[in-house]
């Protein structure tokens, strides 16, 4: 996302005076990334959490994080050496006994590939790499990100997306599925303990947590780079969609709309992103399989209302807990009810 702002429109016919701020501005953005770095590599890898048999002295996490920040430029990456760094860290927090693969979901020339691969290494897990290799598909007509336009956008072929991982990720730890989410998805089998949806349309979003979020860990992550569109991290709230298609409460959205804090200044919303020429939305946004998104609290709601409107486990009330005033009122409704 961090690198798509420009992608839908090129700047030929800019005027000059236009050029040269933008380049001003690119040149801060850039100079604050590099001014961030030590910063950025300190907040999100002191981590109490990162499991001691991955062995992260500081010396490796730095190296780790010069190196997905050297990918990001000499891969043209759509995504931020610091959302892939945010990743790394929740991986590393899970226990090597913790069985799984992490999953990518749309991988365009495979910056963001090549820096979960070295993640993966450290970790010694797989990497699924899922993409058309073909660009963006065919837009649904009821998707709101997709066009005749965007069809074969983003197109980058499997063996040039090999060829930069083989340069500057651990390819060994890849495996390559080419074709249509809705296609190659529901075939995939190994436990998830960690996914990254970059698919820019709601209809591959919508493939790819229908065919994922089951095969993932009981605290397995979903990262998603849509996070600045509130209608994409929408389906991480609607109580419709994870009713309708698993029966259960949302898991919401950690960072929906201005992403998680990775040390970049956005104040949002997408739409306005103009306005705030140096703001960087270099983040990502998460959820995990055991999170709750339901809100349950009704002030003039009694218990069985709430109950029948979602699951409100919260809600069921211990008998032992009962006080003599929930015991009058109970008398009194019973009463009242002869
Ligand atoms: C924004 S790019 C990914 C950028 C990449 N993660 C990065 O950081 O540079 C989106 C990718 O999703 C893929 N994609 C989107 N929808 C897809 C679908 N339904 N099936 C297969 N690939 C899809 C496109 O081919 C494209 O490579």
């Amino acid at each position: 996302m961090s690198g798509s702002r420009s992608l839908f429109g090129g700047d030929e016919r800019v005027p000059l005076r236009d050029r040269i701020r933008s380049r001003i501005h690119r040149w801060i953005v850039r100079a604050h990334r590099a001014a961030a770095f030590p910063a950025t590599v300190l907040f999100i890898l002191y981590d109490t959490d990162i499991h001691p048999s991955y062995g992260m002295t500081w010396r490796k996490k730095l190296t780790l994080a010069r190196r997905m920040h050297r990918n990001t430029r000499r891969i043209r990456s759509l995504t931020s050496y610091k959302a892939h760094l945010a990743m790394a860290a929740k991986l590393l927090e899970i226990s090597p006994e913790v069985e799984g693969v992490v999953v990518e979901c749309g991988c365009y020339l495979g910056g963001s590939t090549a820096n979960l691969s070295l993640a993966c290494e450290i970790v010694s897990r797989e990497l699924y790499v899922y993409d058309s290799f073909e660009g963006l598909p065919a837009s649904d007509p009821r998707d709101k990100y997709g066009s005749e336009m965007t069809e074969g956008f983003l197109r980058a072929d499997l063996e040039r997306v090999k060829d930069n991982v083989r340069r500057f990720g651990a390819i060994e730890r890849c495996t390559f599925v080419k074709g249509l989410f809705a296609d190659t998805l529901p075939g995939h089998e190994p436990p998830i303990v960690l996914c990254f949806l970059d698919v820019d349309l709601q209809a591959s979003l919508h493939d790819c947590i229908r065919n994922l979020w089951p095969k993932l860990t009981d605290r397995g992550y979903v990262f998603i780079d849509e996070y600045v569109y509130t209608d994409f991290c929408a389906l991480f709230w609607s109580e419709r969609y994870w009713r309708e298609f698993f029966d259960a409460d949302p898991p919401g959205l950690i960072g929906a709309g201005s992403g998680i804090a990775v040390g970049s200044y956005y104040l949002g919303p997408w739409s306005e992103i103009g306005v705030t020429p140096i703001q960087d939305p270099a983040s990502v946004a998460y959820t995990r399989k055991d999170f709750s998104g339901f809100w349950n609290y009704y002030p003039d709601a009694n218990v069985s209302e709430v109950r029948a409107v979602g699951s409100a486990r919260e809600l069921v009330q211990d008998p032992d807990q009962r006080t003599a005033e929930d015991e009058s009122e109970d008398d009194a409704e019973r009463e009242a009810a002869r």
